[in-house]
């Protein structure tokens, strides 16, 4: 086995100047490849004598992991040198300041639901979702409004379409956001204190009503909840979202299938000079509608009426957003106008926080 020693420092010295991975693979391929120089030379030890095989052999061994040891080493060494590269280039400085403002504005619906989920967050309250499309079921009869009930005419429903023969109820796009509370309470059982921000749908338009428009509804379950948490968490809440040092709500009697009691609540305020300032005045404003939960829709959902009871309120977003941001029409909500959208949006980094202050 002459001629080792000189294939050796070939391979070594091939190694060690191969200036990338593709090229330190064609040193591998020549020297240990199916058809490589040492390769051959091992198959070549089938025709030699035993002893001269022995001896040959292990000196081929040691050369070929000798090589492989090299090639191991340089490409690691080559793969280190190339992410190192690639990280100087594509370097970046992620604690650079945003740009300002340029020309994408949040929305105030959006504004305003970011708002509201950091305030009902504070008192314990978890968003949950539902889906726009709704089941009959979900958005009626779980919520105590059977097929005849008058309510189900009030709700200017829109219906999606069954096949051709099949006579199931047609699903609808949801008319509120109470069928969430049953989804809520189905999946999570009691005790549960949720919000539940979304779109709803109501066959309707004039300036106040839009096809689609938002809401948000609340719901809260527990072995000890009375009409003066519900008070308390809506005038908790008023507070905070109105930005103002104090609130004085009134509850009227009302009616809704899904609460007993009902009520809805309205805020005072007052109108001065085309101005609408809420807290103080001598007018009243309706806001919400809400009450104690039927026993009929904890049962839909699975809960125990002897056992747990609670609040549900469900509140127009999109109207909160007018009264609190000054916003005339509510059509304009959704014609994407950007003259509207730069006027009436917020900065896109600006997230409302309590402590931050939510309107900055
Ligand atoms: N779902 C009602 C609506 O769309 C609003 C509402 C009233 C929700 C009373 C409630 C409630 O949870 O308790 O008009």
């Amino acid at each position: 086995m002459d001629g080792l020693d000189t294939l050796k420092a070939k391979y070594l010295a091939a190694i060690a100047t191969a200036a990338d991975e593709t090229a330190l693979e064609d040193v591998r391929v020549a020297a240990l490849g199916k058809k490589g120089e040492i390769s051959a030379l091992m198959s070549g030890l089938g025709k030699m004598e035993p002893d001269a095989r022995k001896a040959a052999g292990a000196l081929l061994n040691a050369l070929r992991d000798e090589i492989d040891a090299a090639l191991r080493a340089r490409k690691s060494g080559l793969a280190d040198a190339a992410l190192d590269a690639r990280l100087k280039s594509e370097w970046l400085d992620v604690t650079l300041p945003a740009r300002p403002r340029r020309t994408g504005t949040i929305h105030p619906v959006s504004q305003v639901m970011e708002e509201l989920t950091a305030i009902f967050a504070d008192m314990g309250f978890a968003v949950a979702e539902g889906p726009q499309v709704e089941s009959d079921w979900y958005n009626f009869d779980a919520l105590n409004i059977p097929p005849e009930h008058p309510a189900r005419q009030e709700h200017d429903t829109f219906f999606m379409n069954r096949a051709a023969g099949d006579d199931r109820p047609p699903h609808v796009l949801r008319t509120h956001t109470s069928p969430v509370q049953i989804r809520a309470m189905t999946e999570q059982g009691a005790p549960i204190r949720v919000i539940a921000p979304g779109r709803v749908y109501r066959m309707d338009m004039d300036q106040t009503h839009t096809p689609m428009f938002h809401q948000v509804e609340g719901l809260c379950i527990d072995r000890d909840i009375s009409m003066a948490n519900l008070k308390w968490v809506l005038e908790e809440f008023c507070r905070a979202f109105f930005e103002v040092p104090s609130v004085e709500l009134r509850f009227r009697a009302s009616h809704f299938p899904f609460t007993e009691p009902s009520a809805e609540v309205d805020i005072r305020c007052s109108w001065e000079g085309g101005q609408l300032k809420i807290g103080t005045g001598d007018r009243w404003m309706e806001i919400l509608g809400s009450g104690m939960v039927h026993p009929k829709v904890l049962k839909a959902a699975g809960v125990n009426p002897d056992e747990w009871q609670g609040f549900a309120f469900g509140m127009g977003i999109d109207r909160l957003a007018m009264l609190k941001y000054g916003i005339p029409d509510l059509r304009a909500f959704f014609e994407s106008d950007l003259r509207w959208l730069r006027h009436y949006g917020f900065a896109a980094l600006d997230l409302p926080t309590l402590p931050a202050g939510l309107s900055r």
